[in-house]
């Protein structure tokens, strides 16, 4: 069922390319970064460590061959200098943009950064990448873009007022992109990420995301707070779908660009199914957590329901999700239980 994927991995490995991902150096980067080196890729990574680590590029390092290693040039750099995304793109087929400063709550506290980075650092991307002439720019888009439209499952045309500074900024990305179509010739495809998971995902410091909060805690037997009551329930998204919905983006042919596309399974959990999955996954690495989650106040920004319509990215992209949450969750879990216990 994955025959598009397949047949888009064979091509690049005969015909290698040259990529740029912005934020090589966090979640979803490096796993894009690992995927295209075993590939046998020219990998040019962008990174100013804002949120992302050099440990993970160590690790992605850890994980390929010294020669398809050979073949990544990191720039140390910031999206929001033009001259950095100018030099970023100079050689490049495609570009995978993923840089930028993730989490609604972060966004609540400090627009200011969250928008330059989103924002700015998006639009100096776009005009570094068209004046490049690069073959695709496939950029990260948000599920946080639906704000308050309370439709299920969400369809890429149907969008609400967003909730949060940062649904703004991955709202304006889209604009942009869409502009830049119309009045450049620069068809772009944007990837709306569904909350994805997986290796490499930080679960430190006050913004982290739910799974590896909550895989984290439990490795370490501390408490579990869940938001709400429970029943706000989400698309989790495992990042094998991701890698494969940008390697697809970017082979695509012109007729699906451009477009914004749903990244996601097509299903949905609440937060107390996740709860038990990821116990569930855990015990399956022997990691036994018997405590019960203490439920606090909802978190202000979120959205209370998501899931995802992926039928546009089966159609024109030749999308098909490998991994559900379970099978996601117990791919990713041995990593966590390796890095975290
Ligand atoms: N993880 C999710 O569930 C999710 C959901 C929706 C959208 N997204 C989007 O996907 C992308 C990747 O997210 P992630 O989860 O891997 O987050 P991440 O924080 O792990 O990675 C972002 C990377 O971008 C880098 N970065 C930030 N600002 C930069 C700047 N000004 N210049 C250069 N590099 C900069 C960070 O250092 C980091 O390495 C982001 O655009 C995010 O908004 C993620």
């Amino acid at each position: 069922m994955t025959g598009r994927y397949e047949q888009a991995k064979t091509e690049i490995r005969a015909a290698p390319r040259t990529w740029l991902v912005t934020g090589c150096a966090g979640f979803i980067g490096s796993n894009l970064l690992e995927a295209l080196l075993r590939l046998d890729q020219r990998v040019i990574g962008l990174d100013n460590f804002a949120t992302g680590f050099r440990h993970n590029l160590d690790e992605v390092q850890g994980t390929v061959t010294p020669g398809q290693w050979a073949r990544f040039e990191f720039i140390e750099g910031d999206i929001c200098d033009l001259d950095t995304c100018r030099r970023a793109c100079s050689t490049v087929d495609h570009v995978l943009h993923q840089a930028a400063l993730g989490s609604v709550p972060r966004s609540l506290e400090n627009p200011i950064a969250t928008n330059r980075a989103n924002i700015d650092g998006f639009l100096n991307m776009l005009v570094a990448a068209r004046d490049a002439q690069v073959r695709s720019f496939t950029y990260a888009a948000s599920s946080s873009t639906y704000g308050d439209h309370p439709a299920l499952p969400k369809v890429e045309d149907r969008i609400g007022k967003p909730l949060s500074p940062y649904a703004v900024t991955k709202y304006v990305n889209e604009l942009y992109a869409d502009v830049f179509a119309r009045c450049y010739g620069f068809p772009t495809i944007g990837l709306r990420y569904f909350n994805v998971f997986g290796k490499r995902q930080n679960p430190g410091g006050a913004y982290a995301a739910v799974i590896p909060k909550w895989t984290a805690a439990m490795i370490r037997g501390e408490e579990v707070c869940i938001n709400g009551d429970g029943q706000t329930s989400r698309d989790f998204t495992f990042v094998e779908n991701a890698i494969q919905a940008n390697l697809l983006a970017a082979t695509a042919p012109e007729a699906a660009r451009p477009r914004v596309y749903n990244m996601a399974v097509g299903d949905r959990n609440t937060l107390e199914q996740l709860f038990e999955a990821i116990r569930g996954a855990l015990a399956g690495c022997g990691v036994a957590y018997g405590r019960e989650p203490v439920y606090r106040e909802f978190r202000p920004g979120d959205v209370r329901h998501s899931l995802a319509d992926v039928s546009a990215a089966r159609e024109l992209l030749g999308y098909c999700p490998t991994h559900d949450l379970a099978a996601g969750l117990g791919a990713a879990m041995p990593w966590y239980v390796r890095n975290l216990s």
